[in-house]
């Protein structure tokens, strides 16, 4: 069974999903940080996000691999754990120009499916609903607004050690979110068959309860 679970940035979506597959105790599956992971690398390679081949060559000389235990995606990049670098702000910044390209996109993709197609997971990401796992049993689209958006990974920040400004974070975000959701491949959009949940009032105990409540009343 899968449960997908799609938003934009800083929305809920991590600790909703996290929350939830705990206590569904389905796998979780983080796909923004194999995008984070991607970009490393290729800033890593000192190669523009924007150089479609350079990019490519990249993807084909490193080796990523995964440890989806204990309710977190642990990314290694060429066998050094990357799970703390990804969250950096270069990342950040040139996350959503990479993962806009299609080789970057069928190559994750084809991996997700690979993992979440074993076993019952729940999978958040920006078009698990709609491209990934469109057959989902379950699908949700995270929002709130952006004001708690960005305190939300203002705070996030600063247990990485890092200090921004909220009004840096929300041109952050809404640089990301223009991205995200205009992009020709895959671009960010609410699943049709979706249930919205804004968590901008809600609880993080509340957003998980609402998606366990409507998965647990269904598959009854
Ligand atoms: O943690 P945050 O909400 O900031 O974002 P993320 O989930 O870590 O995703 C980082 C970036 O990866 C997004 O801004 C998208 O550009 C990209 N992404 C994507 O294109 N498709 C996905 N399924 C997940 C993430």
């Amino acid at each position: 069974m899968i449960v997908a679970i799609d938003g934009p940035a800083a929305s809920g979506k991590s600790t909703t999903a996290q929350g939830v597959a705990k206590k569904l105790g389905f796998l979780y599956l983080d796909t923004g940080a194999m995008y984070r992971a991607v970009t490393l690398a290729v800033l890593e390679a000192g190669v523009k996000p924007s150089d479609e081949a350079g990019v490519e060559t990249v993807l084909g000389e490193v080796t990523l691999s995964f440890e989806l235990e204990d309710l977190s995606t642990q990314i290694l990049l060429n066998a050094k754990d990357v799970s703390g670098p990804i969250r950096g702000l270069e990342v950040t910044r040139n996350v959503s120009a990479v993962s806009a390209l299609l080789v970057v996109r069928e190559k994750m993709v084809a991996i997700q499916r690979q993992i979440g197609g074993g076993q019952d997971s729940v999978v958040e990401g920006r078009d698990i609903g709609t491209v990934v796992f469109p057959r989902a049993e379950f699908k949700f689209y995270v929002t709130a607004d952006y004001e708690t958006r960005a305190a939300r990974r203002q705070w996030d920040l600063k247990q990485l050690g890092i200090e921004r400004s909220l009004q840096v974070i929300v041109e952050d975000l809404k640089r990301r979110d223009i991205k995200d959701s205009q992009r020709e491949h895959s671009p960010l959009t609410k699943p049709e068959d979706a249930i919205e949940i804004d968590t901008t009032k809600l609880t993080i105990q509340e957003q998980i309860n609402t998606i366990v409540d409507s998965v647990k009343s269904e598959s009854e």
